[in-house]
């Protein structure tokens, strides 16, 4: 090869690397978001940075496992990731402070999530070194379609005056269809009513006085309430439409009267979408961080002892949704040892119509059954990932008495996973009571083996699997039973 022709190609190798580098440079700023405030001057953004998490918790997750006190396991690793993640924002946000913008940081992800944010400002941050990704921050309407429909038949009067008594509830029945298919008046009989235990909720927030619910909040001292964006000091529950996601969901938890699965645990709840009813996914992880390590109010002083047995989450992302950084950061939610609960989803009939992230291995995935010993037909079906069983088992779906949204004395029935979901996050506060060392594999297993059988709704096979044969991907391994559940948790 003659020198002249070396350099030649030298020349085009340096130029092909030069217009590479420039696009990877431009490649930071999303072209979505690029777009967006091209028509809208501003934006709400979420900075991801290069460190990832995982890094940080492989330096730990060995030490982690050793520690026997859940809090002090938990402090390990959150201040690792956190650690980890300030590092890598320091400079980004420096600078957003001497700006005055409104940002909040997530230790979780390693992400800084900018509300407001202008073109400048997004071309700085995304000339940082040490920035991997600069995007319009994740919305989605969460499809409540079915609860919708079903809140429409709102019964006021089933308590239309304040109860008496806030004692545990000695002499109530439990209410409803559900709550004698899922045996809990047996359950209770026993003595369980998940006390000792505190169940988390991800969602539109909750109307914190109503009577039904006001006395196991765990308290806005013991850092029971979480809006990342406007840190509000009490529970409110942000929905306009009255509909009360966030409100019905968590009453078949925990709610007084006979209508929450486990009346003696407490609750915390986080709040992660706005008043139009818009999931934002930067509150959603803000909420699973304020879940693994809870902070006062206003996001400091965190204190991981004060964080929740049970996270409770009756939201999916809708299909096609990209939610990568939940996965991302799962194995973190793993080594936290929280046992968290996922809706399988209203998108059914149909094979494969299971949502993330209740469609990963690690989490459970709750559908919505009949009483008759049914799915209900919109309930998601599976498989998830790589093929295994889901959803992992099914529980109420119709009917479900509830509290809700419009006073403290308002109640409703409602339906969907989202009502199924809580109903379990309770059985499984009834069976930490039991013992509370249990294991969130360990929990999964006896819920599965303890289920009553269920027919699923045809004899068609769906991921290589006959509905006839139990574990399917339409019911999963049937209808939780919490009397034969308690009956199954090994005494610690
Ligand atoms: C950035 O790092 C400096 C030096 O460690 C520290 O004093 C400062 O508080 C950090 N800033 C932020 C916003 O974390
Ligand atoms: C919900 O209600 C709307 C309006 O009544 C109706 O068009 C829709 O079919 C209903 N959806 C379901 C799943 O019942
Ligand atoms: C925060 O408050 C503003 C103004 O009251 C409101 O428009 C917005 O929806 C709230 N944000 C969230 C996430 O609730
Ligand atoms: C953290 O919370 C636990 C449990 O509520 C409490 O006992 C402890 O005193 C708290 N620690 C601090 C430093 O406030
Ligand atoms: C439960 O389901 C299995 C598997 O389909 C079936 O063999 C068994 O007979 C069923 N039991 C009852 C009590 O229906």
């Amino acid at each position: 090869m003659s020198t002249r022709i070396l350099f030649r190609t030298l020349f085009t190798t340096l130029l092909v690397l030069i217009i590479l580098a420039s696009q990877v440079q431009s490649q930071v700023i999303s072209n979505k978001l690029k777009e967006s405030l091209e028509k809208n001057r501003i934006g709400n953004i979420i900075v991801t940075f290069k460190t990832r998490p995982l890094e940080a918790l492989n330096r730990v997750v060995e030490k982690i496992r050793t520690i026997k006190n859940r809090g002090e396991r938990l402090h390990l690793l959150s201040n690792e990731l956190e650690n980890n993640a300030f590092k890598s924002q320091n400079t980004t946000l420096e600078m957003l402070q001497s700006k005055r913008a409104k940002y909040f940081s997530l230790w979780l992800t390693n992400q800084v999530s900018v509300r407001g944010a202008s073109i400048d400002l997004v071309n700085t941050i995304g000339s940082l070194p040490e920035v991997l990704r600069v995007e319009e921050c994740k919305t989605f309407v969460f499809p409540q379609e079915k609860f919708q429909n079903s809140s429409t038949t709102l019964i006021e009067d089933i308590f239309s005056e304040p109860q008496e008594g806030h004692d545990l509830p000695v002499d109530v029945e439990p209410i409803g269809l559900y709550m004698d298919k899922l045996e809990v008046a047996k359950a209770w009989k026993l003595g369980f009513f998940g006390s000792g235990i505190v169940i988390g909720i991800i969602d539109t927030g909750v109307v914190g006085t109503h009577d039904a619910l006001r006395d196991n909040y765990v308290g806005t001292k013991n850092y029971g309430w979480f809006d990342a964006v406007n840190t509000t000091k009490y529970p409110i529950a942000v929905e306009k439409y009255g509909f009360g996601h966030g409100t019905c969901c968590l009453g078949a938890a925990v709610a007084q009267y006979g209508i929450g699965v486990a009346p003696a645990a407490k609750w915390m709840a986080c709040l992660a979408a706005d008043e139009d009813g818009i999931w934002y996914e930067d509150l959603v992880l803000s909420c699973l961080q304020f879940m693994l390590c809870p902070t006062d109010y206003q996001g400091n002083n965190k204190n991981c002892s004060k964080a929740p047995n049970i996270v409770t989450n009756s939201w999916y992302y809708p299909s096609g949704e990209d939610d990568s950084v939940l996965r991302e950061i799962t194995p973190v939610l793993v080594e936290s040892q929280i046992h968290f609960l996922f809706c399988a989803g209203n998108e059914g009939p149909g094979c494969g119509t299971v949502a993330a992230p209740g469609s990963y291995k690690d989490f459970i995935a709750v559908g919505a059954g009949t009483h008759e010993d049914n799915l209900q037909d919109y309930s998601s079906w599976g498989p998830g990932d790589d093929g295994i069983i889901k959803p992992d088992v099914i529980a109420g779906g119709k009917w479900v008495h509830t509290t809700c949204t419009g006073s403290d004395y308002t109640y409703t029935t409602a339906e969907g996973c989202s009502l199924a979901t809580p109903m379990v996050a309770g059985v499984v506060a009834l069976m930490l009571q039991k013992n509370p060392s249990l294991s969130p594999a360990e929990v999964k297993q006896i819920l599965m083996k303890t289920t009553t059988n269920v027919t699923a709704l045809n004899e068609d096979e769906c991921g290589g699997v006959p509905v006839n044969k139990i574990p399917n991907h339409q019911i999963g391994y049937g209808f939780v039973n919490a009397f034969n559940a308690v009956n199954s948790v090994p005494v610690s």
